[in-house]
C-alpha cells in the first residue's frame, strides 16, 4: 500500500508551533471578549421547549473564530482542489429544528451548500423544487435536486454530495478520500450495502457523493430514460439511485481506507463502536464489506455518520474541530498520487476481524 512517510512540511510545523504560542493568548483574548459579546441572553431549555432552540450560546459562527493558529495549509489546499457541492435532503417541518444546525455546524465546510425542501426559507436559504412532501416523493426530490445542481452549478464543483438533515459529515475526510480520483471517473461512494443491485447501493443516511461525469450521466442519460433509471413515486431513493448508476455505468467505488476500516456509517458512531448484535441492527445485515466493532470498527478519518441529532451535531463539532489532547499532533499521511480517468486504487487489505480491540491502528502500522 501507500507510503506512510511523514508529511514534507514537518518543518513548517515546527516553525509555526513556535507562532502559536504567542498567538495564543493574543487570539484567547480576543475570543474571549467576542464571546462575552455575543452570548444572547435566551434560555436553551425554553428554545428546546419551543422546538426551535438555536444553541447560539455554544456556536455562533459569526462571532466564535475557528483556531486561527491551526496549521490547515493541506486542508485549504483540498478545499480548493477537491470542489464538494453538499445538498441536504430536507423539509419545511425540519428547516428550523435540523437544517439550521447542519449550517452553523458541518455544512459551513462545504464548498457550495444547497438545502433541497418545498417550501423557501430565507434563513438557510432552500431551494424550492415542485415535489410533494412526504416520503413517497423522496425519490422524485432527488432526481429534481440533481436536476437543478446539474442545472446551475455542473461547473462550480468536482463532486456533489447528497445528505440528509440528520447527516454529519468530516468534510476535509470526505475531501482526502476523494482526492485521487478524477472528477470525471465515473463513479460514486457512500456506505456500500449488498442488496438488489448486483454492484451494490449506496445507503441514504451517511449521504452518497457523486462524480461530475457521474452526475452528468444521470441528468443527462438516466432521468429521461424509463428504462435506465426508473419512473415511479418511490421512497427508496437510495436503492433506486443505486440501481440506476448500475446501469449507466458508474461504479459503486469503495470508501473503506487502506486499512480496511469504513468510512460511511448509516448510524451514530456509539452504535458502530459498541453495537448491539442482539437487536438485530439491519446494518450488520446490508453492510457489503465485513465490519467490525471497537476501535476496528471506524476510520481514523472517517466521513459521515446518520442520525445524528443537533445536539450531537455540535458535540461532534467540539470533539473533531476543537477539543485536543495536548501535545499530540498527529503527521498526516502524504497524499496519494493522483489518478487517471477511469482509474481506482487498489481495494484495501482485509484484516482479520479482531472483535473490540484496536488491533492495528495507524500508527501501530507504521512502525
Ligand atoms: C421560538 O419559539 C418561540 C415560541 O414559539 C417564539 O416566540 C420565538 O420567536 C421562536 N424563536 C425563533 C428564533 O424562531
Ligand atoms: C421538528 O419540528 C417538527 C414540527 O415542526 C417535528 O415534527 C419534528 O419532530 C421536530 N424534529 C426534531 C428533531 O425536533
Ligand atoms: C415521469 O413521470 C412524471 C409524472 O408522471 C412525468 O411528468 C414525467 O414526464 C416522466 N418523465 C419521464 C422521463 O418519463
Ligand atoms: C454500459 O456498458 C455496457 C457494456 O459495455 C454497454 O452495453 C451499455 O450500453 C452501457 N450503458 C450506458 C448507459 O452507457
Ligand atoms: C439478519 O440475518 C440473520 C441471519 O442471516 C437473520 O436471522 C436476521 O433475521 C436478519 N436480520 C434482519 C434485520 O434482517
Amino acid at each position: 500500500m501507500k507510503e506512510q512517510g511523514g508529511y514534507s512540511t514537518k518543518h513548517m510545523l515546527f516553525a509555526l508551533s513556535t507562532s502559536m504560542f504567542i498567538g495564543f493568548y493574543v487570539a484567547q483574548f480576543i475570543s474571549n471578549m467576542l464571546i462575552s459579546e455575543s452570548i444572547p441572553s435566551h434560555n436553551i431549555q425554553e428554545e428546546k421547549r419551543n422546538n426551535n432552540f438555536s444553541l447560539r450560546t455554544c456556536t455562533n459562527p459569526d462571532s466564535v473564530p475557528d483556531h486561527p493558529f491551526d496549521n490547515s495549509i493541506v486542508a485549504d489546499q483540498l478545499r480548493k482542489e477537491v470542489r464538494i457541492l453538499c445538498w441536504i435532503m430536507t423539509n419545511p417541518n425540519n428547516h428550523k429544528n435540523k437544517s439550521r444546525h447542519i449550517k452553523r455546524t458541518w455544512g459551513k465546510r462545504c464548498n457550495i451548500l444547497l438545502f433541497m425542501s418545498s417550501e423557501y426559507d430565507d434563513e438557510l436559504p432552500t431551494v424550492k423544487l415542485d415535489v410533494e412532501e412526504g416520503r413517497v416523493n423522496l425519490w422524485r426530490k432527488v432526481k429534481e435536486a440533481f436536476k437543478y445542481v446539474y442545472k446551475h452549478h455542473y461547473n462550480d464543483a468536482d463532486w456533489f454530495y447528497k445528505a440528509d438533515d440528520d447527516t454529519y459529515a468530516i468534510m476535509e475526510n470526505l475531501r482526502y478520500m476523494l482526492y485521487p480520483y478524477h472528477p470525471m471517473t465515473p463513479v460514486h461512494f457512500g456506505c456500500k450495502f449488498k442488496a438488489y443491485v448486483k454492484q451494490g447501493f449506496m445507503a441514504g443516511g451517511p449521504g452518497y457523493v457523486l462524480s461530475k461525469e457521474a452526475l452528468r450521466r444521470f441528468v443527462v442519460e438516466g432521468i429521461p430514460s424509463n428504462k435506465i433509471c426508473i419512473n415511479d413515486t418511490n421512497e427508496f431513493e437510495d436503492f433506486e439511485i443505486g440501481a440506476c448508476m448500475e446501469n449507466l455505468n458508474v461504479t459503486a467505488g469503495d470508501s473503506r481506507d487502506w486499512n480496511g476500516r469504513g468510512r460511511m456509517f448509516v448510524s451514530v458512531p456509539q452504535d458502530h463502536l459498541v453495537p448491539d448484535r442482539n437487536t438485530g441492527f439491519w446494518y450488520w445485515n446490508f453492510s457489503f464489506y465485513k465490519n467490525d466493532e471497537g476501535l476496528d470498527c471506524c476510520s481514523d478519518n472517517a466521513i459521515s455518520f446518520h442520525y445524528v441529532i443537533p445536539e450531537l451535531m455540535y458535540t461532534m463539532d467540539y470533539l473533531i474541530y476543537h477539543l485536543k489532547p495536548y501535545g499530540i499532533v498527529r503527521e498526516l499521511h502524504r497524499l496519494p498520487a493522483k489518478l487517471k480517468v477511469g482509474e481506482f486504487l487498489p481495494p484495501p487489505i482485509e484484516e482479520i476481524a479482531n472483535s473490540n480491540e484496536d488491533s492495528m491502528d495507524d500508527d501501530d502500522r507504521k512502525h
